[in-house]
């Protein structure tokens, strides 16, 4: 019997967490039954159909009275602002997927709960790690999943690509301060040309004009997956005028003496060996574009790796900040439900 979700805010993460499950192996043990987003239904199936950064939606894609049929299941559709005006509960939920990104304190959290939706999978962290159950980057952490938990948090993609690097590199040269520079594509939450903005001045000024630094809370989610680093990681964050695809600039000091080969035989071997799907190699000489679609957390590029002197160096990631996190939410959400299944004596499917 298929796990029946219902998403929260159906934006970028939405639609793509959607498109992903729907191209995932998993895709016949989930069913998306509900979608609740303030925008209007036309716009919501038009946007599934047609998307600018990932093309055309492969299956079938029509509306009815109250919702979509997607490849010919159907998917309530309500437009409300506060979980509370939802009746999750008559949808015999197993998880809500809250892709709003409006709601990070535990308080703010339960009120889905409140509201008869079993459980949540967030597509940002917590507001604090106490905000919620579990903050998993996959492939760090997942196992540590129980099943029990009715709030969990996919962390940020920024996060998913960052700490399975940070913790190979810690581990085979042990790190002793590092400081991350994200180049990150714009997002819905720059306007296109100036605007206002209501928390953050960098953010009024139009997308596709500047590279904007903004402010970011990186270096804590990092923390909180690797607490041995904590006090000793730094972040800053950039917009750059790009629609999708971010890299990722960390430059770190080490404790054991280090070259640029000995780095990349650390990130290769982790690449092939401990993080297969996860994390990706590469030799080749690209552009972010390149990366468009590509599911992985982070993919190495080889030829960037830098050192100065044999204690301070550099490695860049890139990732796609949408689809590579989308499909690490799916890859969450399947692992913790499995959990859940197993310890409720039902099968694993
Ligand atoms: N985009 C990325 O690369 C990325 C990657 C990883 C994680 N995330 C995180 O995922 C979250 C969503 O990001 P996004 O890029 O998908 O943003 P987005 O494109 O703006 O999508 C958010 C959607 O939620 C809707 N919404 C707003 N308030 C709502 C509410 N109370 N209930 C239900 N829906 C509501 C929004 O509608 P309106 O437009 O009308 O407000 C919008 O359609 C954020 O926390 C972000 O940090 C984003």
């Amino acid at each position: 019997m298929s796990l029946r979700l219902a998403i929260n805010g159906y934006g970028r993460i939405g639609r793509c967490f959607l498109r992903a499950l729907h191209e995932s192996p998993f895709r016949e043990r989930y069913r998306v039954v509900a979608i609740n987003e303030p925008a209007d239904l036309a716009s919501i199936a038009y946007l599934t159909r047609f998307d600018s950064t990932h093309g055309r939606f492969p299956g079938q894609v029509a509306t009815t009275a109250d919702g979509l049929l997607i490849d010919g299941e159907a998917l309530t559709v309500t437009h409300a602002e506060n979980p509370e005006a939802v009746d999750w509960a008559a949808m015999n939920l197993d998880v809500v997927v809250e892709c709003s990104g409006r709601y990070g304190r535990r308080i703010e959290l339960e009120r889905f709960l409140k509201a008869g939706a079993p459980r949540v999978l967030l597509s940002h962290p917590g507001h604090s790690a106490e905000d919620v159950d579990a903050t998993v980057v996959y492939g760090i952490n997942h196992d540590a999943l129980s099943g029990s938990e009715r709030i969990v948090s996919n962390a940020s993609c920024t996060t998913n690509a960052a700490v399975p690097v940070l913790a190979v590199l810690d581990e085979a040269f042990g790190l002793d301060h590092a400081l991350l520079t994200t180049l990150h594509s714009a997002m819905n939450d720059q306007p296109l040309i100036d605007g206002y903005h209501h928390t953050d001045l960098r953010r009024t000024r139009s997308a596709m004009q500047s590279i904007i630094p903004v402010s970011t809370g990186l270096a804590r989610g990092i923390e909180r997956l690797l607490p041995q680093l904590a006090g000793r990681i730094s972040a800053k964050a950039i917009r750059v005028p790009t629609h999708n695809v971010s890299a990722l600039d960390i430059a770190l000091t080490v404790r054991r003496e280090v070259s640029v080969d000995s780095i990349n035989g650390v990130l290769r071997e982790a690449a092939t060996t401990r993080f297969p799907g996860l994390l990706a190699w590469s030799e080749d000489p690209h552009a972010s574009i390149d990366f468009n679609h590509d599911p992985h957390s982070a993919i190495v590029d080889a030829s960037q790796t830098r050192a100065s002197g044999n204690r301070l160096f550099s490695v860049l990631l890139w990732f796609d900040n949408e689809w590579g996190f989308a499909s690490r939410m799916v890859d969450t959400l399947h692992h913790w439900q499995a959990r859940r299944r197993a310890g409720a004596g039902t099968r694993i499917p």
